[in-house]
């Protein structure tokens, strides 16, 4: 891989991935409108990388960041469940036709792939766990709906134009440079914000919904070997790590690294949330060669690290 563009890099997982792809020697390109991502997460590529301020709903500007590249990296998204449900149209107008303007693009600009960031929102509720790729799919969220139409697409552009695109549903993803400071990041870097400044955080519900979270550095790992590997296009992929944490257990760890005491406060269950998941990783394991490389002690140690460490530096 020579050239690549990286769509929302500059958000948390877009941003590591920049980073191991300019470790990498590729050159990279990013497009990011900045609504959740911050500059300062690629501050020490911007002299190297191509970076340009721009929407995923802007055709001209995705043909201009497109020329030349041979692999896209589609992370740009509104990202959280709540935000989704307070506004669906907002969602579906960057998830779904951003998605596809992505790949209109692609194709015209003769991108030999395409990855896209999935989730693993599009399972619902079902019960039977662990999830497997092969399941029904059955949304409770404005975003969970919006990805799998981002899957739909991706699968008819390998089907109608020839465009290699592979989807990875990434279940819960954490470590650094997730920005902890909306009521709707991610329930880790939330539970992290908290923990350094010695507060207790809100649980919504009873706090044993749980999650199978995967470090940011595994996802990367997978980004790149979807990217590189043969034979895979139109395929759709877990990525996780096999094992889950309720919420309440996660805190328990957060708030015995931090040392802090007390009760969380605790508030009605979400509208949208999902309360049980866990991926089967079977098949990134056959058709990526994929496995998680950070065990859930280690990631939250690196992630715990980070956050410390930004506290200090604020
Ligand atoms: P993030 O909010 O940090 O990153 C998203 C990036 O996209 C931000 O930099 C934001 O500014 C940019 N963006 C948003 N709307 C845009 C638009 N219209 N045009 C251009 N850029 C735009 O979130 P993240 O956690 O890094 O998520 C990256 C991807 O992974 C998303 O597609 C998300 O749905 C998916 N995902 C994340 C998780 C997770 O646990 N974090 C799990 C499953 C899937
Ligand atoms: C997250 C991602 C979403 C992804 C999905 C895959 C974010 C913001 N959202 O959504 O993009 O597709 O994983 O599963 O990264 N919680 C609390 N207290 C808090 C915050 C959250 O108890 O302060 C609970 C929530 O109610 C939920 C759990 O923690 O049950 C996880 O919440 P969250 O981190 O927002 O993740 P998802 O909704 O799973």
């Amino acid at each position: 891989m020579q050239k690549c563009l990286v769509t929302g890099g500059a958000g948390f997982i877009g941003s590591n991935l920049v980073e191991r792809l300019m470790g990498d020697g590729v050159q990279v390109r990013v497009l990011d409108n900045l609504t959740t991502g911050v500059l300062d997460n690629i501050e020490p590529f911007l002299e190297d990388i191509d970076f340009k301020q721009g929407d995923v709903r802007d055709l001209d500007a995705l043909q201009e960041v497109m020329a030349g590249v041979e692999v896209v990296f589609h992370q740009a998204a509104v990202v959280s469940v709540p935000k989704s449900v307070e506004d669906p149209i907002e969602a579906a107008m960057v998830n779904d036709l951003g998605t596809l303007y992505v790949l209109e693009a692609a194709r015209r600009a003769s991108v030999r792939r395409v990855v896209f960031a999935s989730s693993c929102a599009v399972y619902g509720d079902l019960p039977q766990l662990p999830k497997r790729e092969n399941m029904e799919t059955r949304p409770l969220s404005p975003y969970a709906a919006s990805k799998l139409h981002g899957e739909t697409y991706a699968l008819l552009y390998r089907d109608l134009y020839g465009l290699e695109t592979v989807c990875l549903r990434y279940f819960n993803v954490y470590g650094p440079k997730q920005d902890p400071t909306s009521p709707y990041s991610g329930v880790i870097s939330i539970f992290m914000d908290r923990a350094v400044r010695g507060e207790l955080p809100t649980i919504f519900g009873d706090g044993e919904q749980f999650r199978d979270f995967v470090y940011v550095a595994d996802v990367v790992q997978a980004n790149l070997l979807a990217a590189n590997r043969d034979n895979i296009a139109g395929a759709v992929i877990n990525l996780g790590t096999g094992s889950s944490v309720t919420v309440n257990s996660l805190w328990a760890n957060i708030s015995q690294f931090a040392g802090v005491g007390g009760e969380p406060e605790r508030v009605e269950e979400r509208p949208g949330d999902i309360r049980e998941s866990v991926a089967d990783i079977s098949r990134a394991r056959e058709l990526l060669a994929y496995e998680p490389l950070y065990s859930f002690e280690e990631g939250l140690k690196l992630t715990w690290e980070w956050y410390s460490s930004r506290s200090t530096r604020h």
